[in-house]
């Protein structure tokens, strides 16, 4: 069975092809004149997905050694993003199963995170706790099936990649942040600064407004009218600011792993690709003796493998989507019980 994948929910359009099981295209092209305009700007993500889809989609099937007539499903991703950046890679593929008259299958960009762990050698196992952090979303689930995911917690503000963004503005590195940051951190001193971590009434839940004001906060108080913060500086304040959302993100998955019997963690999305995040997921995995399934950096950020890995699992078990499917912006509540 050949699956044709593609995602365009926000900076990055992917055509990824799975080809009896295995992953044979999984191409990537990041939009990058957004950091010019410090975060991603809807129209030109559209039109730049349009540009790109249909040579990615050459290329995969190229690079897989297939024709177009060889696809037996095509999935794309339905929402949460963007919406015309959606509708791009969703129309597309609509389209393109029409005219191939074969199946199409829509996907949740979230399922494809959660399941992002199975592209890789050593999978999850049932049970298991995912977190998935992204630019858009934050959350901590219990994964039973690839059918029941229960939610844990979630964040009741920023998610903790726009936090990252929104600090790495603050500090004048522009869009994406989180990489940005994570390479300042690398010589900073992640104790210098003590910013806080919300503790929240809900124990999974997380919070990342404070953090993002207290950095800011910090700025204000200590450089006052200064245009350019002194390079060591900057440093610290990324290390400190970093290493406040992973105690945030650890210390709820170690509440989580206490109270659920689980035989797996794993940690994707767009900030699972943190260096810092993914060693201390490491250690906590290992304190409690579960293993740990972090995918690799191709698959943390938006990629379309996960989007035809999940598709391809949701046609197995007779899943089929109409060609009136239309795209969703946002994650309503009926997608996690
Ligand atoms: O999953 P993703 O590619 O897109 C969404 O679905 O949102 O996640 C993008 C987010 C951005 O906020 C970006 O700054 C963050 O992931 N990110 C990182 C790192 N690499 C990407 N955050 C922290 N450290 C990184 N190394
Ligand atoms: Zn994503």
């Amino acid at each position: 069975m050949n699956v044709l994948g593609i995602e365009s929910s926000c900076d990055e359009t992917s055509v990824a092809i799975i080809s009896n099981e295995k992953l044979t295209a999984n191409l990537i092209s990041s939009q990058d004149f957004h950091s010019k305009y410090g975060g991603v700007v809807p129209e030109l993500s559209s039109r730049a997905h349009l540009q790109i889809v249909i040579p990615l989609v050459k290329d995969a099937l190229k690079k897989s050694g297939l024709n177009l007539n060889d696809i037996d499903v095509i999935c794309s991703t339905a929402g949460p993003g963007l919406i015309g950046a959606l509708l791009v890679g969703l129309t597309f593929a609509k389209g393109l199963s029409y005219s191939l008259n074969k199946p199409f299958v829509a996907v949740n960009h979230i399922e494809g995170h959660i399941f992002s762990g199975f592209l890789m050698e050593d999978k999850p196992e049932f049970p298991f706790l995912a977190l998935v952090v992204s630019g858009g979303h934050t959350l901590l689930l219990l994964v039973e099936s690839f059918t029941v995911v229960k939610k844990l917690g979630t964040t009741v503000d920023d998610a903790a990649g726009e936090a990252f963004d929104k600090v790495a503005k603050m500090l004048g590195f522009g869009y994406p942040g989180g990489p940005k940051i994570q390479t300042a951190a690398l010589d900073g001193d992640a104790g210098k600064i003590n910013f806080p971590v919300a503790e929240l009434k809900d124990p999974y839940n997380f919070s990342f407004s404070g953090l993002k004001t207290a950095v800011l906060r910090y700025i204000q108080k200590n450089y006052p009218g200064v245009q350019n913060i002194p390079g060591n500086d900057l440093k610290d304040i990324a290390a400190s600011f970093q290493n406040a959302v992973v105690k945030a993100l650890i210390r709820n998955t170690e509440k989580a792993l206490n109270n659920y019997d689980v035989n797996s963690v794993s940690l994707v999305g767009g900030v699972a690709a943190n260096k810092a995040l993914r060693e201390s997921m490491i250690g906590l995995a290992g304190k409690y003796g579960k293993k740990i399934v972090i995918p690799g950096l191709e698959f943390c950020g938006d990629n379309a493998a996960m989007i035809a890995f999940r598709g391809a699992r949701l046609y197995e078990t007779g899943y089929r989507s109409g060609l009136d499917y239309s795209p969703f912006p946002g994650l309503s509540s009926e997608h996690f019980s």
